[in-house]
Formats: C-alpha cells, sequence, structure tokens
C-alpha cells in the first residue's frame, strides 16, 4: 500500500490519512476505545498540563538519541507498543511492522494478537519484545512464551490490563468481526468458531485468562530467564507490587484509553509511578505519545523510553513498513530538535527540571 501523495509531516496527518485508506471497521477499530473515549482525549491533554524549562547557551551541536532500554539498545527512546491484528492495515501484517522499527532502529513489542507468527516476525531481525497475554489453558501459555524465547525475543511484555475487554460502542456499531482469511495466528484457536459470536470480546474471553493474578507470576518468571515487563500500571500500589515480584521493567499504560474509560491519563500516573519505583526497574509510558516534545516530557518525568500504539498502525496503513520507518523518523526529528532547543545533548541529560506543571 503505497500513495502518491507527499508523505505527512506529522502524526496527526498520518492519522487523516490513514483513515482514508482504511476500511470504516478497521478503522475505528485502531482510533477507537471505551465507553466515552475520555481516557484517549485525556492521555492527549495531559502532555499540556506540563511545560518545558529550557536551558540555553549550551553546546548542542552534537546529539545523541541512542540508549539502552532492558538491555536493548535503541536508535531512540521511542518503541512500538503492542497492537492487534496489523493485517488489517497491510497484508503482510506484522512482519511488514517489524522492518520498519528495524529500520528505525528500535524494538518491536509484538502483540500475542498478531496476525503473523511470531517466528515470522523473528525473521525479519529487528530488535523484539513478546506481549503476552496469558491464556486459559497454562500449557499453551507456557508453550508461547517458550517459542518467544526461542524466536530471540529479548523481553515478555505481561499485558495486566485487559481481565475482560473494555466497552468498545465503535466495534459494537460495527459488529466488528475479523476478515476471513486473517486470524490471531500465534493462539490455539485462530479464529471465533463460526458458531459463536464472533465479536473481539467474545473471542478474547473465550481463551483470555481473567483470573489471572499476582499469584501467578512466580509461575510466568519460572518460565524463561527474560526480562519481565509490566505493562498496565497506573498506580504506585501496583508499581511498588510489581518491583517486589520482580519485573524487570514497568509500562505506565491505559491501555491507549481502549480499557477503563476515566482512568488517569498515561503522563499523570508516571510520577507516583516513578517514585514508587524508586529506580529499581525501568519505567516505560505509553498512550498519547504524538510529538517529540511528548517524548521529552515522558523522559523528564522519569520515564526510560515511550512507546507508540497507533501512530504505528497509522504508518502501516498508509505506507507499508516505510511508512512505519517514517512515523518513528518523524518522533525521532522532534525530538531531536526538542533536545537541542531545550540543551540537552544525550537522552541522560534529560531531567527533572526540564519540566514543571503547567
Ligand atoms: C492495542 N493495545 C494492545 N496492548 C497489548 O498489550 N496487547 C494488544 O494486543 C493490544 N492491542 C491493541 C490494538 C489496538 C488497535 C490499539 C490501538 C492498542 C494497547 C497498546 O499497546 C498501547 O497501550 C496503546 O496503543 C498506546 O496508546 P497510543 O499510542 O495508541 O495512544
Amino acid at each position: 500500500m503505497t500513495d502518491q501523495a507527499p508523505p505527512p509531516v506529522s502524526i496527526r496527518e498520518y492519522e487523516e490519512r490513514a483513515r482514508g485508506v482504511l476500511p470504516r471497521m478497521a478503522s475505528d477499530y485502531y482510533a477507537g476505545g471505551a465507553e466515552d473515549e475520555r481516557t484517549i482525549a485525556d492521555n492527549r491533554a495531559a502532555f499540556s498540563r506540563w511545560v518545558l524549562r529550557p536551558r540555553v547557551l549550551v553546546d548542542v551541536a552534537e546529539r545523541d538519541l541512542t540508549m539502552v532500554v532492558l538491555g536493548t539498545p535503541v536508535s531512540l527512546p521511542v518503541l512500538v507498543s503492542p497492537t492487534a491484528l496489523h493485517a488489517l492495515a497491510h497484508p503482510d501484517g506484522e512482519v511488514e511492522t517489524a522492518r520498519g522499527a528495524a529500520a528505525a532502529g528500535t524494538v518491536m513489542a509484538l502483540s500475542s494478537l498478531a496476525s503473523r507468527t511470531l517466528e515470522d516476525v523473528a525473521a525479519v531481525g529487528g530488535p523484539r519484545w513478546f506481549q503476552l497475554y496469558v491464556q486459559r489453558d497454562r500449557d499453551f501459555t507456557a508453550e508461547l512464551v517458550k517459542r518467544a524465547e526461542a524466536a530471540g525475543y529479548s523481553a515478555i511484555v505481561l499485558t495486566a490490563d485487559l481481565p475482560v475487554v473494555g466497552a468498545r460502542d465503535r466495534d459494537a456499531r460495527n459488529a466488528f468481526t475479523i476478515p476471513s482469511g486473517m486470524g490471531y495466528a500465534n493462539l490455539a484457536v485462530t479464529r471465533p468458531p463460526e458458531s459463536q459470536a464472533s465479536d473481539l470480546a467474545t473471542f478474547i474471553a473465550f481463551q483470555g485468562d481473567p483470573s489471572l493474578n499476582w499469584n501467578d507470576v512466580e509461575w510466568l518468571r519460572s518460565l524463561t530467564d527474560l526480562p519481565f515487563i509490566l505493562k498496565g500500571v497506573v498506580t504506585e500500589e501496583d508499581a511498588a507490587r510489581a518491583v517486589d515480584a520482580g519485573f524487570e521493567g514497568i509500562v505506565v499504560s491505559n491501555h491507549g484509553g481502549r480499557q477503563l474509560d476515566g482512568t488517569i491519563a498515561s503522563l499523570d500516573a508516571l510520577p507516583e509511578v516513578v517514585a514508587a519505583v524508586d529506580g529499581r526497574a525501568e519505567v516505560l509510558l505509553d498512550g498519547g505519545v504524538r510529538r517529540g516534545t511528548d517524548v521529552l516530557k515522558a523522559l523528564a518525568l522519569g520515564a526510560r523510553a515511550v512507546m507508540v500504539g497507533r501512530p504505528v498502525l497509522w504508518g502501516l496503513a498508509v505506507g507499508g513498513a516505510g511508512g512505519v520507518r517514517r512515523v518513528l523518523d518523524l518522533i525521532r526529528r522532534e525530538l531531536d530538535v526538542a533536545m537541542a532547543l531545550a540543551g540537552c545533548r544525550s537522552i541522560a541529560e534529560i531531567g527533572t527540571k526540564l519540566i514543571r506543571r503547567a
């Protein structure tokens, strides 16, 4: 999927362009969230509640955006969040996304709900983490983790904020179904049985395990020596508990506003999580990151790196792997300019003095 028009100059333009090329059902599935989508809006609005305190007369002639996150070197502190069903945006699905992320030099976190196998995606060769949804079938879950390890994924991202699927009006209105020929390539049952209601909520409920709790963490950790990252934390209580349970990383996330509407914005939750973790784990953030200045603000508030979900899907829909790469390069360029203007030469120089409440 390529288009003749000049490439978009901002993530917002990618969003508009993607809306024009995606079928309505897919566009709404990607863009939408829970109930009144207040948390989606607030994830964005939160970035305006904080302002920057740039320093001047710093020699910023040379700048370096590279860093290491959970042991994985990346070319910028922006990673790809796990999102389901990339085949809705491109025939090669997650394989194509992985090509774009690898070209941009960053980690792609592959969703458990991917439309391509984790082995196919691994064959692209880029840095990769595997996002785990624990299945009711624990033996199958263990197998999934071992497959990811064998295929060279370097961390397991346990998503904890989806015991059930959020109430998503857009998908209900569209009677969202997975198009024929497509499915969850890594799961035991890749498509809902025809006899069942084929909506997402029913299907995930069919295999996902809402009984998952802290007591299961030890078992999960026994499956592999890979680092574990807990995704979906927005409170200091859970952050402290995650560190005690041995998680090496935490993603402050409300699932891009797709789960519990009215949840605190990711950026607003970040300071309490960073304080509770107190350097004992690496803290990442996703939700509403659309600009280089957003990345700068999250890092100034103590995130080690950020992740982006929808922008990558929009890039994929508009321009395949090239679109994914351009989306990440846009953010890179914006971050580079923002760092120069703020007086930061490296990621390590982005500190808490750079930001305050508006
Ligand atoms: C998601 N997200 C998600 N998270 C996860 O852990 N596993 C998954 O399979 C999915 N699937 C998924 C599908 C779609 C279409 C979206 C938009 C999101 C949540 C995702 O990882 C991330 O938390 C948010 O997308 C971040 O917010 P932004 O960047 O989209 O605003």
